[in-house]
């Protein structure tokens, strides 16, 4: 039995403007382009991404490209794979803030949007739906599942060793049936497993399909916040158990037994199975509970900016929770020591208000200073936190930043805000995680001379977000502030704006138990 963790904002599915019937997308794209470029629109901070056509569109496919040629050329056993629709994933400030990818399924194939999640092990999408999230996304018509209408569709039968839910087996069609509750809120996925296709490509200079038999739930029935903005198409489990898709690929031969992902601080990430990091990644053991298998770590020790401290606590690494929580007195110390060192404005928030300390931004002000944050692990090894803060509208209009961290009474949780600027390394053969510092697109260059650490600002990666290309229009040095060497307890940041306003940020603690 796993019991195992998700954490998300739902009710945050904006109104965002052109909800109209009807936009119609040009129907030579396909589907997957679609939801594709619906989720490169929304994935903040910025929404940033070249347009088509334009200069930089191109720069960036030709250094992409370069990417990829660099990268088959440093490392000519690669069996690296990623989904076929490419590696890229998007931080999806409306559907829970939750990184999400595209993926595609069955005969003929079917696309989804599915939210990535290390906190869980199945993977599900909705499916011959009874109770299913709305498949009307601002514009874009969400898929639905269906065994019959695949042609490599199989049905997983209670004998499966995949199943583990094998005294609920009552039906006579002899299909594994499966029920996920996570914690809280009522929320869970139920439905019967499945085995179909999933569609992957190699990642090398010469890019091949793979089709990988895999098992994943069809659920026919989701309840609570997935039925509230939260991963309306489909969780796609990261953990470590048996049923997870990374351990499918891997027992199954397709690749080694670990997996990387890249959360890019401009809400685009990557994501790819195999990946076993690089030797010169920081890392630290994971911490195995045998009932409960997860992605656990201990950590020794807290610094920001000017302070650190001793402390032992273990937490799990989730990419399916928001923003990281944390209990007392760890979260006291980080808030309390941030806030110190911090020159804007503290502003009272709410009593409701999610995040407890945020700071206001003085009119034309586009980056700000702030304490750097690390985490330090069991072994030495320091874990940065390169992105701790979310920009928030206020409600008057005022642009506040908010040290986007949670109390948190039970299970400490590293959500995926904390993940951002690293590629994080899911190494479950030799059970470590490793992390390095990675802007999601240049080629990894293993053999990187250590760079002296006197300069913090080249931890930032560009920040090319709307907020900041709007507000250089008025002020165009303000785009350059950033650059100058800050002292080195600090790291300089800028933001954009995600127009959070004043919604409700619903905060939904959630387990998987088998
Ligand atoms: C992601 O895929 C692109 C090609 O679509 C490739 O150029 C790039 O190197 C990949 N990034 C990573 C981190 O694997
Ligand atoms: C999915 O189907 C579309 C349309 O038939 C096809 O163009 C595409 O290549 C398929 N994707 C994969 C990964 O086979
Ligand atoms: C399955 O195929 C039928 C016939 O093409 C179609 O009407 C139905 O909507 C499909 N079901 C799903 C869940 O896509
Ligand atoms: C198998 O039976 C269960 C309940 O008896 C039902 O919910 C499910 O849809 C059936 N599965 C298939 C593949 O027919
Ligand atoms: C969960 O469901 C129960 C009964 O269906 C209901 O009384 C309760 O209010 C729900 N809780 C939440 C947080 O929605
Ligand atoms: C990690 O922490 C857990 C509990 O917090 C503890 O039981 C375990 O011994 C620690 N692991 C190591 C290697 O110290
Ligand atoms: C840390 O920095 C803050 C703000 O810059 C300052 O008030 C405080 O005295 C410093 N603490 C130490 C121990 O240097
Ligand atoms: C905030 O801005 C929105 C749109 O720009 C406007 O409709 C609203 O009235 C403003 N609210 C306040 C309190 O100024
Ligand atoms: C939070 O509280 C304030 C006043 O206490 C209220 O005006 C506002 O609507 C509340 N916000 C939400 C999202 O409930």
């Amino acid at each position: 039995m796993a019991r195992l963790w998700l954490m998300l904002l739902a009710a945050l599915l904006t109104a965002a403007g052109s909800d109209a019937a009807g936009i119609g997308f040009e129907f030579h794209h396909r589907f997957s382009d679609r939801v594709r470029q619906w989720a490169e629109d929304r994935a903040i901070p910025g929404a940033w991404w070249p347009q088509k056509g334009t200069a930089e569109y191109y720069a960036a496919l030709a250094h992409h490209d370069r990417a990829l040629r660099g990268r088959s050329l440093a490392d000519a056993s690669a069996s690296e794979l990623t989904f076929a629709d490419g590696n890229a994933t998007f931080l999806l400030s409306s559907l829970g803030f939750l990184h999400y990818a595209v993926v595609e399924l069955g005969t003929p194939n079917v696309t989804f949007l599915v939210a990535l999640d290390t906190g869980s092990d199945l993977f599900w999408v909705p499916c011959d739906c009874q109770q299913c999230a709305s498949t009307h996304l601002q514009g874009i018509e969400l898929s639905v599942y269906s065994p019959s209408n695949s042609s490599t569709s199989q049905k997983v039968p209670c004998s499966n060793s995949l199943c583990d839910n094998q005294n609920a087996c009552t039906g006579t069609n002899g299909s594994c049936p499966y029920n996920v509750q996570y914690l809280s809120a009522n929320t869970s996925s139920s439905g019967f497993l499945v085995e179909d296709v999933l569609y992957l490509t190699t990642e090398d200079a010469t890019p091949r399909i793979v089709e990988a038999p895999i098992v994943f739930g069809c659920g026919d029935r989701q309840s609570g916040a997935f039925l509230d903005g939260a991963a309306p198409n489909g969780l796609f489990g990261l953990g470590m158990e048996k049923v997870a898709v990374p351990s499918i690929l891997s027992s199954k031969g397709f690749t080694s037994n670990s997996f990387s992902m890249c959360f890019g601080e401009d809400g685009v990430g990557r994501i790819n199975f195999g990946d076993k990091g690089s030797s010169d990644q920081q890392e630290t053991a994971f911490f195995i509970d045998s009932r409960h298998p997860s992605y656990k770590i201990n950590m020794t020790g807290i610094a920001v900016g000017n302070s650190s401290t001793d402390m032992v606590f273990d937490a799990i690494v989730d990419s399916g929770t928001s923003f990281t929580s944390l209990a007392d007195p760890m979260y006291t110390y980080i808030a309390e020591n941030f806030n110190a060192q911090i020159k804007e404005k503290r502003y009272k928030s709410e009593s409701n208000s999610t995040f407890e300390y945020c700071y206001e931004l003085s009119p034309g002000q586009t980056s700000v200073l702030l304490p750097v944050i690390n985490l330090k692990t069991l072994g030495g090894s320091v874990f940065p936190v390169n992105d701790p803060i979310i920009s928030v509208l206020g409600p008057a209009n005022q642009t506040l930043y908010c040290l986007a961290l949670l109390k948190f009474s039970g299970v400490n949780l590293i959500g995926q805000n904390f993940l951002s600027g690293l590629r994080v390394v899911f190494d479950r053969e030799r059970l470590v995680l490793g992390w390095k510092k990675f802007d999601c697109y240049t080629v990894d260059n293993t053999a990187a001379l250590s760079t002296p650490t006197s300069s913090p600002s080249n931890a930032v990666a560009p920040v090319p977000s709307s907020y900041t290309q709007e507000m250089t229009k008025t002020d165009p040095n303000a785009a350059q502030v950033p650059a100058r060497s800050p002292p080195s307890n600090y790291s300089p940041h800028s933001k954009a704006m995600s127009n959070l306003s004043p919604v409700v940020l619903l905060m939904l603690s959630l387990a998987l138990l088998w």
